[in-house]
């Protein structure tokens, strides 16, 4: 069976997933509340993460910068003034569109990307794209929408100042570069990563979680010399492949895409998109930023940022490749990849074939006989829930105890019944094949012990 985005949102809501955000008030256009589950899956993909980009590589540090920053860093980044959306209305059923995607979403035989706002208006115009929603051809100008997500400071409204809700993480990486730099005793080329929430003010409707006005990112900017730039540029492209292929992401369901249009601070771009049911969509980043933010941030703040190089006494302003993933994309795209319905002895099951690392739970404890095997089967759930995070099911019959740990991704059930009062054995049910094995319950340790690592 082929989910559509209707019965992901469904899935979940009714399993823990992500619920509509201020669902009691009647939700918030493009704001989702991440579940129990839900939660666990991202935390499980930031530590993967973690795992890929800052623990295994050389050089790389974390940083956790403030959403809130100085107003003069977005002028500095070209947000304030070039950060924005062409904008085109329909005079008939004033429903608001994107112009870009209007053109691209009409036709394969022009790319907006590539086109200036004049020109897309003339072609909009020239070719009477309908309106997706009333299908009349009658539009608005185009007028650019800028994306920051303006709020105040201050304790009175006179005194209040206008800040910025950060569109990207990247900026705290840029302007902690030094700070970095000397407080790990590091050279170049080395990498700032951080994970944490960014803002825009989207317009344009989301498909669920995939355009939200409030998101995660996990950004990753290396910084290196002039000339070392484009062999980091083509290694990040592939690294993100193979991260996303490590997250149980099948290689066919993955394309790079080179920009053609780039954003202001960019000499080459390229994204990495998952084949949703919705078509391609972007869920990472690699930019080439060059010197750009490094040299604006110098001329805007009036501080030095060029590095020394010591080997050959020169001083340059290093260049940044970054490469950033949108952390709400991959849970989407990840439920998308491994939750299955299969009919298996017999039966339909519904089934998330997440890689155990990243399963939100990893073992469901299951008493045969509530009567008979409660006391022992809390006795190995309150053992194994110091170790990994654990849920204990005794409500129905058996089989419906397993589809429930199935449908939500947990690799592993233990069943606890007589044998194991007797001769001190459980079984073992695992998920995907739906064997079961038996084993001596002192052995369950070591069993379990390689079972959810990297
Ligand atoms: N620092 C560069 C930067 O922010 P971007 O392509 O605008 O680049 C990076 O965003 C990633 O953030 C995207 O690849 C996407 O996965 C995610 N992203 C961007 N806008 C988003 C939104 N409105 N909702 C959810 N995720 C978003």
């Amino acid at each position: 069976k082929e989910f559509t985005m209707e019965d992901l949102m469904a899935y979940c809501s009714q399993y823990g997933f992500i619920f509509r955000g201020s669902e009691i008030y009647g939700g918030l256009a493009n704001t989702w509340d991440y579940g129990p589950l839900g939660t666990r899956l991202k935390n499980n993909i930031k530590d993967a993460w973690r795992y890929y980009f800052i623990q295994t590589r050389d050089n790389s540090y974390e940083l956790d910068s403030d959403i809130l920053m100085n107003p003069t860093v977005w002028e500095a980044s070209g947000h304030l003034a070039g950060f924005s959306d062409p904008l085109i209305d329909c005079k008939s059923c004033k429903t608001r569109h994107r112009a870009d995607n209007l053109i691209n979403d009409y036709t394969d035989e022009a790319n907006a990307d590539t086109m200036t706002q004049e020109k897309m208006l003339r072609y909009i115009r020239e070719k009477e794209i309908p309106c997706p929603k009333c299908g009349k051809s009658d539009f608005t100008d185009i007028r650019q929408f800028n994306l920051m997500f303006a709020t105040r400071r201050g304790v009175t409204e006179e005194s209040a100042s206008t800040i910025y809700l950060r569109p990207e993480n990247a900026q705290g990486e840029y302007v902690n570069f030094l700070n970095v730099m000397r407080s790990m005793r590091t050279k170049l080329p080395f990498g700032i990563g951080q994970i944490g929430k960014a803002f825009r003010n989207e317009i344009t409707p989301g498909n669920f979680t995939f355009r939200t006005i409030e998101f995660e990112q996990m950004e990753y900017q290396t910084f290196c010399k002039k000339g070392e730039d484009e062999a980091l540029y083509d290694y990040f492209k592939n690294y993100g492949i193979q991260f996303f292929e490590f997250l149980g992401i099948k290689r066919e369901n993955l394309r790079h895409h080179d920009h053609e249009k780039l954003a202001h601070y960019a000499k080459a771009a390229c994204d990495i998109e998952y084949l949703f049911p919705f078509g391609w969509g972007e869920i990472n980043g690699t930019h080439n930023r060059t010197d750009f933010d490094l040299t604006r941030h110098q001329e805007y703040s009036g501080k030095s940022l060029e590095y020394f190089e010591e080997e050959t006494k020169e001083k340059y302003i290093p260049y940044i490749i970054e490469s950033t993933y949108g952390l709400d994309r991959i849970v989407l795209a990840l439920l998308f990849e491994t939750l299955m319905e299969e009919v298996k002895e017999g039966e339909t099951r519904q089934v998330l074939r997440l890689p155990a690392f990243l399963a939100p739970i990893k073992i469901n404890v299951l008493p045969l006989i509530k009567k008979r095997h409660t006391e022992k089967a809390l006795e190995i759930y309150n053992h194994l829930k110091r170790k990994y995070m654990v849920s204990y099911d005794d409500a129905g019959n058996i089989g419906k105890r397993y589809r429930r740990g199935d449908v939500i991704g947990t690799p592993y059930a233990i069943t606890i019944d007589d044998d194991t009062l007797e001769k001190e054995t459980v079984t073992i049910r695992q998920r995907d094949t739906m064997e079961q094995i038996r084993l001596p319950y002192e052995e369950l340790e070591s069993y379990f012990k390689e079972k959810f690592n990297f």
